[in-house]
């Protein structure tokens, strides 16, 4: 169980009024439509591709599930929820919540509980049998001091290796490098076929989910989890070997990646101008969704069994104008039928361990790489992850995002990146502790 820490206001910086043009129009009103019918505003960043596929199959059980209730789409499109997040601490400061909002299980969540932001749900835990459904390793991250507050609605996992096999199998690559070393040789190797940017990057959080990538292998799970309790330094030897390796990778990738979102790189990658990606596995869902069947994946190399876990979870923020059927919209997440329809159509897996796919229940309808992270998940050794809010605060991943974006795109020196990293580590393990 987590203990409550200080307040997401204290943490988060104000929301420029430049995000006012970000606002969806559902913002604006909530409560009846024309209709009469209650109206649930339902806040997301899945706008499109696998993503937007998975909310639809989830909308599609809410209306059947919930006669009388309306969903309202309060998308605000930007992967990892780069652009929602600010519109979403806009909005609570202003009173003027959604009725449920998606949050990542973890560190994310907490502080929103710990700002008074949403409603603890504990009693519908018991009424809907979720303390048993629920693995308890996820149950015990989503309470604090004894209560619970959200509904995961899945578990995904962040340190995968997507590929363009043909792209590889024409540069005469065809295994699986176990090693960053053998990934460099690898990357040398499509280069100099002619891919001349061979690793598909994005954005300041993509960034950061190859960097974390890198310091499991280097660290081992038990350490990597330390560097955000506070057990593992980040001045280390080992740390500072991760972040060269880290710029060693980053100069194989596209130039252009600091203005690119993960679906912008995934198109490098589909359209083979590039070899390989590192994205979270809504990757694999994206990319049948694109109708490009013919990806591979595999663990980051030197990841071995570590699964780099991240949940999305639904909340009832504190004012939410329609309680009634919010509940109506969590108990559809939480629910296994909810959970089998979104999680086949958005690339994760239920939460719950008797939905379908889990369990003794049948995988029809999963891809083979969700079939794959199932088996994964039973045995795997989970750690979790700071680009997705499991094991950092939202501040602290805004300090090593912008550290990230200073080193890509003013050509800085692993060292000084390096230093940035260990300087956000410091000031907020002992914001956490104080
Ligand atoms: C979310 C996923 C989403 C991904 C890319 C992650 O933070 O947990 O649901 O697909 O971001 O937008």
């Amino acid at each position: 169980m987590r203990s409550t820490r200080r307040s997401l206001a204290a943490r988060l910086t104000a929301a420029g009024a430049g995000l006012v043009l970000l606002l969806p129009a559902a913002a604006c009103s909530a409560g009846d439509d024309d209709t009469g019918a209650a109206r649930v505003e339902v806040f997301t960043w899945w706008a499109e591709g696998g993503e937007k596929a998975g909310l639809d199959a989830l909308v599609s059980r809410f209306t059947a599930d919930c006669p009388g209730q309306q969903f309202t789409d309060g998308v605000v499109a930007g992967g990892a929820g780069i652009n929602a997040k600010q519109v979403l601490t806009a909005r609570l400061a202003q009173d003027d919540p959604p009725d449920t909002f998606q949050v990542h299980a973890g560190a994310e969540l907490t502080e929103h509980i710990d700002a008074g932001q949403v409603q603890d749900l504990t009693a519908e835990y018991d009424t809907w049998g979720l303390r048993q459904a629920l693995p308890e390793g996820l149950v015990d991250d989503l309470t604090v001091n004894g209560k619970i507050y959200s509904v995961p609605a899945n578990v995904h996992r962040a340190n995968v290796v997507w590929i363009n096999p043909q792209v590889l199998s024409d540069a005469g690559i065809h295994t699986t490098p176990k090693t960053i070393t053998a990934f460099l040789r690898d990357l040398e190797k499509l280069r100099k076929s002619g891919i001349e940017s061979p690793l598909a990057l994005g954005r300041d959080w993509t960034q950061l989910m190859l960097l974390e990538a890198v310091l499991i292998s280097k660290l081992g799970a038990e350490k990597f989890s330390g560097l955000f309790s506070g057990e593992t330094s980040w001045s280390s030897s080992a740390v500072s070997a991760g972040v060269r390796d880290f710029a060693k990778l980053v100069s194989y990738s596209n130039a252009d990646r600091d203005s690119m979102d993960w679906p912008d790189a995934e198109r490098l990658l589909i359209d083979g101008k590039a070899g390989y990606q590192v994205m979270g596995d809504w990757e694999a869902a994206d990319l049948e969704a694109k109708g490009f069947k013919a990806y591979d994946w595999f663990t980051f190399p030197g990841n071995g069994d570590v699964f780099q876990w991240l949940a999305d979870s639904f909340v009832l923020a504190e004012g939410a104008p329609n309680p009634d059927g919010t509940k109506c919209w969590l108990k559809t997440v939480a629910s296994a039928e909810g959970q089998g329809v979104f999680n086949a159509a958005k690339g994760s897996i239920p939460a719950r361990t008797d939905a379908a796919g889990t369990g003794s229940a049948s995988t029809a309808g999963f891809s083979s790489y969700q079939q794959s992270a199932m088996e994964d998940w039973k045995t795997a050794t989970p750690v979790p992850s700071c680009a997705h809010g499991s094991a950092c605060s939202q501040a602290w991943q805004n300090a090593v995002n912008s550290a990230l974006s200073a080193y890509s795109t003013t050509h800085q020196n692993a060292t000084t990146l390096h230093k940035a990293l260990v300087a956000a580590a410091t000031q907020f393990i002992k914001q956490e502790r104080e």
